[in-house]
């Protein structure tokens, strides 16, 4: 800790990519606040910077380099700032960085988190991206105590053996490992008692979870959610991502029987063309996701779906990219993310001979049409019905405060009694295009 006379040291972070660099920037900025850091969100006034960075798309890595080029100035206006790369172009680009950009002082990988609050106080320029034989949560102080906001990540799963043959993940994140589940449940418990009321389990294969239980028999991730459902004053828990090929009978089963698991699944198919996953290594046709798809709705008959898709992948026709288009058609998406395939280096798709950019951009504002058509028709349906809202932020109104609902969709209500945390129900009155407007009842 600082004396008292000394001004704290500040800590501006970040975060770009999914929501595990979300998860990993609160451990890191947790980690340096036990060193005394204190968060501010100006960077200028920061004396470390840390830039927790996504590889997944070509524009992520380009967005780093243009940031650090923007903190240049502040550097040389306050000398002192010390500056970390971290993340997945960290893992990915390594000493590169330093050499691109001399302002950085340390490249540090998502298996070495752990050890950047030591690498700050040796003060010496350095790269930490082997993957280190000790399991960083071990090494990371106890979480903070601090109370939070009501909604938090929590990582169970991290890494990846599928190999998608257009994905960095597996080599940024290395390979799959689960956290032991007494550790998360104390990490939970842990959350609650700050405020949290709902919890999303994260794994880039969440699915796959086959963390150590009591004993040391491996459990299921339904399992695990079970054992976390038991936990009072947690109200919610979500998980994400998970793939088609992990979706396990009993998990299937707990969206039917476990009223604390949200009615809603992120789901990614990538593409509705057989011939297309095959050259994905996605290794499930678009058959066996619908009767996936068909499997979790005999569970759950409300539960809400998105997923991912990628277009213009190397080789796809018109006909692969109508059969993605009659696949969302098939299954209704709530939401959906979609992107032109990106060449990622090192991938085996990367040397593939590419779709024209044009014919690319051209299909994905075409499922982007079909996608926000689907997302306004959800929207629009659920005008007119009650539903259960955990507040968490101040709405763009005034006098509003916003949230998610079970099936994830923001929603807004103007009540004076609203606080953060509040478990609601809300009668819907209106649908904009992102967000719901409704009345408290
Ligand atoms: N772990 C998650 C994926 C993380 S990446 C999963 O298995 O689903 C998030 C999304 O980025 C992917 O689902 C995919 O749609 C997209 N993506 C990954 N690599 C990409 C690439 N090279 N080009 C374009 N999109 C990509
Ligand atoms: Fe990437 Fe595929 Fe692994 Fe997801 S399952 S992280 S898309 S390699
Ligand atoms: Fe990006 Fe790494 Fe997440 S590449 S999507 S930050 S796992």
């Amino acid at each position: 800790m600082s004396a008292p006379d000394t001004p704290p040291r500040k800590l501006h972070v970040r975060t770009w990519g999914c929501q595990m660099n979300v998860y990993d920037s609160e451990r890191m900025a947790e980690a340096l606040a036990a060193e005394g850091y204190v968060a501010t969100e100006a960077a200028e006034e920061a004396d470390l910077v840390l830039l927790n960075t996504c590889h997944i798309r070509e524009k992520a890595a380009e967005k780093v380099y243009s940031d650090l080029g923007r903190l240049r100035p502040l550097k040389a206006a306050r000398p002192g700032m010390r500056i970390a790369v971290t993340g997945c172009v960290a893992q990915a680009e390594g000493a590169e960085i330093l050499r691109r950009a001399p302002l950085v002082d340390w490249v540090v990988g998502p298996q070495a988190y752990h050890r950047l609050p030591a690498l700050v106080a040796a003060g010496v320029r350095a790269v930490e991206t082997e993957f280190p034989p000790e399991d960083k949560f071990d090494r990371l102080p106890a979480r903070g105590q601090a109370p939070r906001g009501p909604t938090a990540f929590l990582t169970v799963q991290e890494g990846c053996d599928k190999f998608c043959s257009f994905c960095v993940v597996p080599y940024t994140r290395g390979a799959e490992a689960s956290r032991p589940a007494a550790r998360i449940l104390q990490e939970a418990r842990a959350l609650v008692a700050r405020g949290v009321r709902e919890i999303t389990l994260l794994g880039q294969n969440v699915n796959a979870y086959h963390g150590a239980g009591e004993g040391g028999a491996a459990w299921s991730l339904a399992r695990l959610i079970g054992a976390l459902a038991q936990i009072e004053g947690l109200a919610r828990i979500r998980y994400t991502t998970s793939h088609p090929n992990d979706m396990a009978d009993d998990l299937i089963a707990a969206h039917g029987a476990e009223p604390k698991l949200m009615p809603y699944l992120h789901l990614p198919v990538q593409s509705g063309s057989d011939r297309i996953l095959k050259a994905m290594n996605r290794r499930h046709t678009a058959a066996a996701y619908l009767r996936l798809v068909e499997r979790l709705r005999a569970a759950r008959p409300d539960i809400a779906l998105s997923s991912d898709f990628i277009v213009g992948f190397p080789g796809e026709t018109e006909a692969d990219f109508q059969a993605t288009l009659d696949l969302v058609a098939e299954v209704g998406y709530a939401s959906a993310f979609s992107f032109c395939y990106s060449p990622r280096p090192g991938t085996p798709a990367a040397d593939r001979p590419g779709v024209d950019p044009a014919v690319a951009a051209d299909r994905l504002a075409r499922l982007q049409a079909l996608i926000a058509r689907q997302q306004a028709a959800a929207q629009a349906a659920a005008v007119g019905r009650e539903v259960s809202v955990l507040f968490d932020r101040p709405g763009r109104m005034p006098g509003q405060m916003a949230g998610k609902s079970e099936h994830l969709m923001a929603v807004a209500a103007a009540d004076p009694a609203l606080r953060p945390g509040a478990l609601r129900r809300v009668r819907i009155t209106r649908a904009l295009t992102n967000s719901l407007w409704g009345e408290t009842v």
